[in-house]
């Protein structure tokens, strides 16, 4: 039969639910897509958005408490957006960043050298956080080339942590599920453990617990020698690792431990970027650290389309520019960088977290929410709930005393995402957490 978009458009609009889940079983590979389970598995059929809310094909309302994937800042539906991104596929859709530019990618980085701290005034856009970080390390890999220490290449990353898909920004993913069939750079990237308070050895201070993890990434940095460790790279607070809040003082101290060995510090703020702890970028203004390199993506374009990017310092690029770099070319780069409709979006976007004083806004309300689903801590099944900002997780657990994970853990999150559902309410289930 030959097939067309207009012979696969539902003609009435009540089938039209059961038709894209149909449709979603036989051909769409989705992420983390349980390969046991293909074809045989449904996603919530989602048809539009407004504000705060999703409705879904039956039409039911539910409050989007991941903000799609932490990425949608300013909330769905903006008609500010929809005309600045229309605007732009008018007037100049796409163009070659290899040898022109545009208004849009050069206002954008400007935007954001003025929002990021320190000397962190160049931007590199990519088409997402995995790309954002794959090239960052490319960039730290070809820094120290470039000054004559190719040894100097091992990556450092954590437990638990999540910086992407591609295969280095997954090679620095630690998460331990995640690993499982997969190969990884593990020639050049080493994990240490997570900072997890709650996941402390038992009768251990929090202040005892963070001397251990900053002297762990001093430990791991001797081993492999300081000349060979090029990066460290940590996401503020671990995201979809359960949003883990490292104690208080370990990201600073952790930085001074890099530039005692020069190494430099990566920060991936994907998810805590643009408004999420209540600034454009945490690192300094929430958590008090000035990294050398600083990733974005998600909220930055409020995840209308998507764009990510990396932010670095002066002061090391500096040091690969200029006359001394003859002949030395970055070459990465991919042919949606700087892309013109998405670069729009992201200017929008950041104009209207201004505007409407979001930033004030989520420091506002974050006690609030904090407050309110600390609540439910007294709930048998509740081990901890934990966050910052407009962070939240909710770790379930068999026995609070003992903090064992529920033998049921990987569907635990599905069953209190589903019944959340039923009562207006999206969480994101991960294993026996529950994120929003
Ligand atoms: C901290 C962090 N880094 C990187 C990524 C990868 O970003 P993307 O999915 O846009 O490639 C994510 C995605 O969730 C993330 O949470």
């Amino acid at each position: 039969m030959t097939k067309s978009v207009a012979t696969l458009q539902p003609s009435r609009s009540g089938e039209r639910g059961r038709r894209v889940e149909d449709q979603a079983k036989r051909h769409l590979i989705q992420p983390w897509e349980s390969l046991e389970h293909l074809g045989k598995e449904s996603r919530t059929v989602i048809d539009r958005t407004e504000g705060v809310y999703v409705y879904d094909a039956e039409g039911r309302r539910m409050i989007d408490g991941p903000a799609g994937m932490w990425c949608v800042q300013i909330g769905h539906g903006r008609r500010e957006m929809a005309e600045a991104i229309a605007r732009q596929a008018m007037q100049l859709p796409y163009q070659s960043p290899w040898y022109t530019t545009t208004a849009p990618a050069a206002e954008l980085a400007e935007i954001i050298a003025h929002y990021a701290p320190g000397d962190l005034n160049h931007v590199f856009f990519t088409t997402g956080g995995s790309t954002a970080v794959d090239s960052a390390l490319r960039f730290v890999a070809f820094y120290n080339n470039f000054l004559g220490r190719p040894l100097k290449k091992q990556i450092i990353s954590r437990a638990g942590a999540y910086h992407g898909s591609t295969w280095l920004s997954a090679s620095c993913s630690g998460k331990e599920r995640d690993r499982n069939h997969f190969d990884f750079a593990t020639d050049i990237v080493t994990l240490i453990g997570a900072p997890n308070p709650y996941r402390r050895p038992s009768g251990m201070s929090v202040e005892a617990f963070c001397d251990a993890k900053v002297k762990e990434l001093e430990d791991k940095i001797l081993e492999i020698g300081p000349d060979r460790v090029a990066a460290f790279i940590a996401e503020p607070i671990q995201a979809s690792g359960g949003v883990i809040v490292p104690p208080a003082g370990y990201l600073r101290r952790c930085l001074e431990v890099c530039r005692r060995y020069d190494v430099l510090y990566i920060s991936d703020e994907v998810v805590t970027g643009f408004g999420r702890l209540g600034a454009m970028f945490a690192s300094e203004a929430v958590l008090g650290i000035v990294p050398d390199i600083i990733i974005f993506a998600k909220g930055v374009s409020s995840g209308y389309v998507p764009l990510g990017g990396f932010v670095i310092s002066e002061s090391v690029l500096a040091q690969v520019s200029g006359p001394k770099a003859k002949g030395a070319v970055f070459s990465n780069g991919y042919t949606y960088s700087g892309h013109p409709v998405a670069c729009a979006a992201a200017l929008a976007n950041i104009a209207i977290i201004e505007r409407e004083g979001l930033l004030d806004h989520v420091r506002e309300i974050a006690p609030y929410f904090q407050e309110r689903l600390a609540e439910l801590a007294d709930l048998p099944l509740v081990g901890e709930v934990r966050g910052m900002g407009l962070m939240v997780c909710i770790e379930c657990v068999a026995n609070q005393d003992g903090r064992d994970l529920l033998s049921l853990d990987t569907e635990v999150g599905n069953r209190i995402d589903a019944h959340c559902q039923r009562l207006g309410l999206i969480v994101r289930p991960i294993y026996h957490m529950c994120v929003m």
